[in-house]
């Protein structure tokens, strides 16, 4: 399949993402509450000199998970491990992680909810204590102890509620982060221009947040394919025109929608009558697995209140008949 400009999900191209990376919270624009909370929980902990509790961030991807990790390890002026659920397969793995962190490390666990379950095991008495259990050798086997130095680890998820509730339980600090407003986005997208060196005029930041699904990595994205407009088809200012033109031509309509959104919509309209609908059919009907249209396209959809998800199954409001330019038909279960 051809890849997704408005996908949240990591592409190739976005590995110029740690070019444009605030690395320090005060430049971290928007969710408010949680960079308030954070840089408290950070100064207290630096005033009694212990680590940082654990931290869980969960949300959509796109959203500054990451970013968000490697910014408290710099705050808290400590070094940063990384790991990613599905890549550790073995409590080895797990282990010899563990056994690499120095005193007030933060390891950052990406997709924790993609971690085994046997594996996990390993981290309760490694958050709580500081210690690592492990069994070595085969038949006489023996459970050997080894301390940990203290350590703040701070696990990334999509999907929060795929964690197990003792894992969960061991995280002192959850935080949720939310969609980014109008204001906030255009911000972030003034700053990745000024951190391109790329002149942009004010009503073209406006228009590339319209068309950004409340999403950073979207905005940054779009802003970087823009920009390439900008160079060859007009002086390199990046101006709403030439937004307006590269954003058309990429197929982003007026509030970020494209092909897809527009075949998930239909889809449900014109074979299921808008719904309800299960998640089940819908996936069938458009050839897609269940989790990516779950974690993927539906999640946009339903924060702008085009889908709306009842226990009989999702349904497409009046306000996305409204945007298709669909006559819309009285739902008698909405
Ligand atoms: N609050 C923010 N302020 C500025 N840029 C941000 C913010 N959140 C995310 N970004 C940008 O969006 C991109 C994606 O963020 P990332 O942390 O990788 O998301 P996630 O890990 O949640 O998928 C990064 O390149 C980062 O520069
Ligand atoms: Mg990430």
């Amino acid at each position: 399949m051809e890849e997704r400009i408005l996908t949240n999900q990591e592409l190739t191209e976005d590995n110029f993402e740690e070019t444009i990376r605030p690395d320090r919270l005060e430049e971290y624009i928007g969710q408010q509450e949680v960079k308030e909370n954070l840089a408290i929980f950070i100064q207290a902990t630096k005033m009694r000199e212990e680590p940082l509790d654990h931290v869980l961030l969960y949300g959509p991807p796109g959203l500054g998970k990451t970013t968000l990790a490697y910014i408290i390890a710099n705050e808290l002026g400590s070094n940063i491990k990384t790991a990613s659920g599905p890549s550790i397969e073995k409590s080895g793995d797990l282990a010899s992680i563990l056994s690499t962190l120095e005193p007030g490390d933060v390891l950052f666990i990406d997709e924790i909810h993609r971690m085994p379950r046997c594996i996990e095991e390993i981290l309760y008495p490694a958050m709580e204590d500081f210690v690592l259990d492990i069994i070595i050798g085969g038949e006489s086997s023996k459970n050997i102890r080894i301390e940990l130095p203290p350590f703040t680890l701070v696990g990334a998820t999509t999907r929060a509620g795929d964690l197990s509730s003792p894992l969960r339980d061991r995280f002192g600090i959850i935080s949720k982060l939310q969609y980014y407003t109008m204001e906030e986005l255009t911000e972030i997208v003034k700053r990745t221009a000024r951190v391109l060196s790329t002149p942009i005029e004010e009503e073209a930041a406006v228009e590339l947040a319209r068309r950004s699904r409340g999403t950073p990595r979207i905005a940054n994205r779009l802003l970087k394919r823009v920009r390439d407009f900008a160079q060859v088809k007009g002086d390199g200012v990046i101006t709403l025109e030439i937004t307006k033109m590269a954003l058309d031509q990429l197929k982003v309509d007026s509030i970020g929608l494209d092909d897809t959104d527009y075949h998930l919509l239909k889809s449900i309209i014109e074979k299921f009558n808008g719904g309800p609908v299960g998640i089940e059919a819908i996936a069938s009907s458009i050839g897609e697995e269940q989790t990516t249209i779950e974690d993927v396209y539906e999640p946009y959809l339903l924060q702008i209140g085009f889908l709306k998800r009842t226990n009989r199954g999702r349904i497409v409001t009046k306000l996305a008949y409204d945007h298709l330019q669909i006559p819309y038909q009285e739902n008698m279960f909405e």
